[in-house]
């Protein structure tokens, strides 16, 4: 496999340097393909990483949780925000200051708690050098306020997002969206939290307080001195692993339960995460609460998923570790310091999946690479804000297939995973490959991982508001590619 990849990337084919951002050489996850599914996971195929940045020492540095920002000016019915988008440095290793791109000044941005149906309106200040904007990923927001990819806030200017928050409680995440540019921008830096608090939720008894802690997953390739390389033909080869901003940290905990919510951030790595030492029980997926809580040995993250988890360190003595590990090696280590009384619950019904009204039509997306051109596709075509791709009817449903055709890229024999996003409208997973979903996936989502040679079926709400919103890949090198849609949405 070694020499046949490297032949294709070296040589041969008019697109064989293409090749590279497109092939996965060791960091698929191996659990969620069916048997069927010829395999990406293939260690002998790995090309050797031509960079690997400095040594992490695991486990050396604190986690930091992102601040949470208070809102400038409080009226009747909104919190109203100011932040600029600026760059400014981070220490994602030890001692050694990295240039990045930043939410008001933080490499996590802050995190922004809002309150189910009471608006958030924030102005962001773009201090870059070029073009960004702003997109709320899982929000169900206004076409004009959700960072329309063409829709860019210039250097200098100024714009402010109206986000009604009219959606149950759900940890949200918002980043940069800017046309060809998000993949950078949002690997450099370009990511912070927005939470929905909700009553219905509060009233569960959830772990809460400082006891619910977002982590923000993602990996990075750094050079020696310390610098984000970013890499496009190459996404695959970014291996310092941060949660919140560092490099493998500790997070030390009391012996109770605690909830986390995950996000994984990266532009293209999947997650496959196993807990060593304790039990990770899901309550939520990407916009909100599950039917029920449940009990997962592996919680696989694409980039943009979110899962909720609660662990409970209680059986941990004090002085004991447990370990977050991803396939690629350990992501961070919670450190059991101190007793703590725990007057939490997880019940046993967290919301009922109230029944999708039924769709009103089916439709199909194919989602591919096209490594000769450098494009990546849905139908077989590249987005262009300037075509609607479909037009649906507000406040329905429909049911959307999804397939992922790349199972053998350029003739390399690898395929590549893809996954798939859609604005506004949230969707349930109604089948993998004609297979009810794991449990996990029982709830709504905003985006799901599609394995090679996969099709997912998804029964998509649309949502109540006009105009046009774009679905993608959520490995935003591929979006960046073209592999982006645009539905209009009408009454
Ligand atoms: Cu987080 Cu268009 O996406
Ligand atoms: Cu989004
Ligand atoms: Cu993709």
């Amino acid at each position: 496999m070694l020499s046949r990849r490297r032949l294709l990337v070296l040589g041969g084919l008019t697109g064989g340097a293409a090749l590279a951002p497109f092939v996965q050489s060791e960091l698929a996850p191996s659990g969620t393909a069916s048997t069927h599914h010829p395999h990406v996971h293939d260690h002998a195929g790995r090309v050797p990483a031509v960079r690997s940045g400095p040594a992490v020492t695991p486990f050396s540095v604190r986690m930091p949780v992102p601040a949470t920002r208070v809102p400038s000016v409080q009226t009747g019915d909104t919190d109203i925000y100011r932040l600029s988008v600026q760059q400014a440095t981070a220490q994602l290793l030890p001692g050694v200051n990295t240039p990045v791109l930043t939410y008001g000044g933080a490499f996590c941005g802050p995190t922004i708690r809002a309150r189910r149906n009471r608006r958030t309106l924030i102005t962001f200040d773009n201090k870059l050098g070029h073009d960004t904007n702003v997109h709320l990923h899982g929000g169900r927001v206004a076409a004009a306020h959700d960072g329309y990819p063409t829709d860019v806030i210039a250097p200098g200017a100024g714009r402010a997002y109206l986000y009604p928050n009219a959606q149950p409680g759900a940890t949200l995440w918002y980043h940069d969206h800017a046309h060809h540019l998000e993949a950078e921008n949002v690997y450099r830096g370009l990511h912070g939290f927005y939470l929905i608090d909700d009553e219905a939720e509060r009233r569960l008894g959830l772990p809460s307080g400082g006891y619910d802690v977002p982590i923000m997953l993602r990996d990075a390739l750094l050079d020696d001195a310390g610098n984000l390389i970013f890499d496009p033909a190459d996404p695959y080869n970014r291996p310092t692993l941060l949660a919140n901003g560092k490099a493998q940290p500790y997070f030390e905990v009391a012996a109770r339960k605690y909830r986390f919510r995950l996000l994984n951030s990266s532009t293209h790595r999947v997650f496959e995460l196993t807990l060593d030492g304790a039990q990770m029980t899901q309550i939520a997926t990407d916009v909100g609460l599950l039917p029920a809580p449940v009990p997962v040995d592996r919680l696989v993250l694409s980039s943009g998923e979110r899962a909720d988890i609660v662990v409970d360190f209680a059986k941990v003595p004090l002085g004991g570790h447990v370990t977050v590990n991803d396939v690629a090696g350990p992501v961070l280590r919670f450190d059991v310091v101190r007793q703590a009384a725990d007057r939490s619950r997880v019940p046993a019904l967290l919301r009922p999946l109230a029944p999708a009204p039924v769709a009103v039509r089916d439709r199909k997306l194919v989602l591919s690479l096209d490594p000769v051109n450098i494009r990546a596709l849905i139908n077989d075509q590249v987005f262009d804000p300037a075509r609607v791709d479909m037009q649906v009817k507000r406040g329905t449903t429909e049911i959307w297939e999804v397939t992922n055709t790349d199972t053998n890229v350029g003739g390399s024999g690898f395929g590549v995973p893809h996954n798939f996003h859609t604005h506004l409208s949230h969707f349930l997973l109604l089948d993998r490959d004609g297979k009810a979903p794991p449990p996990g996936e029982g709830g709504w989502k905003d985006t799901v991982l599609i394995q090679p040679g996969e099709t997912v079926r998804l029964q998509v709400d649309i949502g109540s508001h006009l105009g046009r919103y774009v679905y993608h890949c959520h490995m935003l090198e591929h979006s960046a590619l073209g592999m982006m849609g645009q539905m209009e949405i009408v009454n």
